[in-house]
């Protein structure tokens, strides 16, 4: 994939620095442009470091082929992101303006736009730069944005540019022509992790990325989602509900607190059992014995109860295996009343805190097996299909 990441001027400028690498981690073939004011906050040096390529902000550049950069450029990107868009940029966008070379090669490319703003709340409420944004929106510009919190400026409010890893996951997520609006998607996510005393758990090595992929994969279809995930080191997908729980108790008592499910995908590693009495202090090794004793009991079991509810949303599940794989799966999905069964088959380097994945989708009337890709193309490939199955349902 090629992402053309335009820089506009402001503070958060810094932090495209961060989105171009994580783009490039991800195997993004990436091009910068800076427009004049930007390259008062970021060196070009830095970026074509970060970029691998050099980094462009001029019109009118004799080096680059026949003088005509913007239209190659333009006809280079499969992808491009302003981020950050100041309230400037967005307004010679709507305008159709063509005064520097962002904007030049935004008006002549075919591909998708998206902007990140970031500005002073102030400035994001004013009503100028909400009619830009809604001409371009209009045209089909994504904006994911901004964040609230403490500004540059010491005010605090809406303005913020969103983190880059949010920025890069919408970015990543292939397109879909599944339309989901008006339809409330729920996706637990993650390990839990269950206490043996206050500072130490029972835990297991998921790390969330398949359920998180699956979250924005669902979001991006125009639904509204909630992702119920145990501790993970993962940005919120653009656009979703998050709620972060420690153990399967927890996770329980939230996902069966959602009032609205027409879909339910379970991508989570639930520890099946928990200590039965969590030690109050600290427990003390002994020098007269070399063994403990934890008595576990039996977790609840979230996507059985949430297949019991009335209406039944849509569940998906996953069964991660080591062994016997599709056997396992088939015997999960009818025991724990599952429409859609993944079965996740689990190695050293598959699976489990893996950037990739490989599964076999089970349902009533078919089964069909996804070669391994990395987890948002995944996800979008399970979303598709889940689309397809609870049609044909
Ligand atoms: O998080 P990653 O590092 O990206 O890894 C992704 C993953 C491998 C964890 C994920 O793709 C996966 O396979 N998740 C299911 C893990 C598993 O082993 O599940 P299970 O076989 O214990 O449970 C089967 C199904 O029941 C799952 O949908 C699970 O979420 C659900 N379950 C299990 C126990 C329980 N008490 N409540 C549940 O809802």
């Amino acid at each position: 994939m090629r992402i053309l990441v335009g820089i506009s001027g402001g503070i958060a400028a810094y932090k495209a620095i961060t989105l171009v690498r994580r783009l490039r981690d991800a195997g993004v073939d990436v091009r910068v442009v800076l427009t004049e004011a930007a390259a008062q906050f970021v060196t070009p040096l830095s970026l074509q470091a970060v970029s691998g390529a050099p980094v462009r902000s001029s019109l009118f550049d004799a080096e680059a082929e026949a003088g005509m950069d913007h239209i190659a450029l333009a006809r280079w990107a499969d992808q491009i992101i302003v981020a950050p868009a100041s309230a400037d940029v967005l307004a010679r966008m709507a305008n159709g303006m063509a005064n520097d070379l962002l904007t030049t090669l935004i008006l002549a490319t075919e591909a998708p736009v998206t902007v990140a703003p970031a500005m002073n709340r102030h400035m994001w409420a004013h009503p100028a730069v909400q009619a830009n944004l809604a001409t371009l929106k209009a045209r089909g510009v994504r904006v994911i944005g901004p964040a609230s919190g403490v500004q540059a400026c010491g005010e605090v409010g809406a303005g913020r540019m969103e983190e880059p890893e949010i920025i890069a996951s919408a970015l990543l997520a292939p397109p879909t022509a599944v339309r989901w609006q008006g339809r409330h998607v729920v996706i637990t996510a993650g390990g839990t992790q269950e206490p043996i005393d206050p500072v130490r758990f029972i835990a297991n090595r998921s790390s969330g990325k398949m359920g998180f992929a699956l979250a924005a994969a669902a979001q991006a279809t125009g639904a509204a989602v909630t992702l119920i995930c145990g501790p993970n080191a993962l940005a919120t997908p653009a656009g979703v509900t998050r709620v972060d729980v420690h153990t399967a108790l927890e996770m329980h008592a939230a996902v069966l607190g959602q009032d609205k499910m027409d879909v339910f995908i379970g991508a989570a590693a639930v520890a099946d059992y928990r200590v039965a009495q969590p030690a109050p202090q600290k427990i003390k090794k002994t020098r007269d014995t070399d063994t403990l004793t934890l008595t576990l009991v039996k977790n609840p079991d979230i996507i059985h109860a949430v297949a019991q509810r009335s209406p039944k949303p849509f569940v998906v599940g996953f069964a991660a295996e080591t062994e016997q794989l599709l056997q396992h799966a088939r015997q999960k999905r009818i025991t724990k009343g599952i429409d859609l069964i993944c079965a996740n088959r689990v190695d050293d380097n598959l699976a489990f805190d893996q950037p990739d994945n490989a599964v076999t989708a089970i349902w009533a009337n078919g089964e069909r097996a996804f070669a391994r890709a990395e987890k948002a193309a995944l996800a979008t490939q399970l979303i598709e299909l889940i689309d397809k199955v609870i049609e044909q349902d």
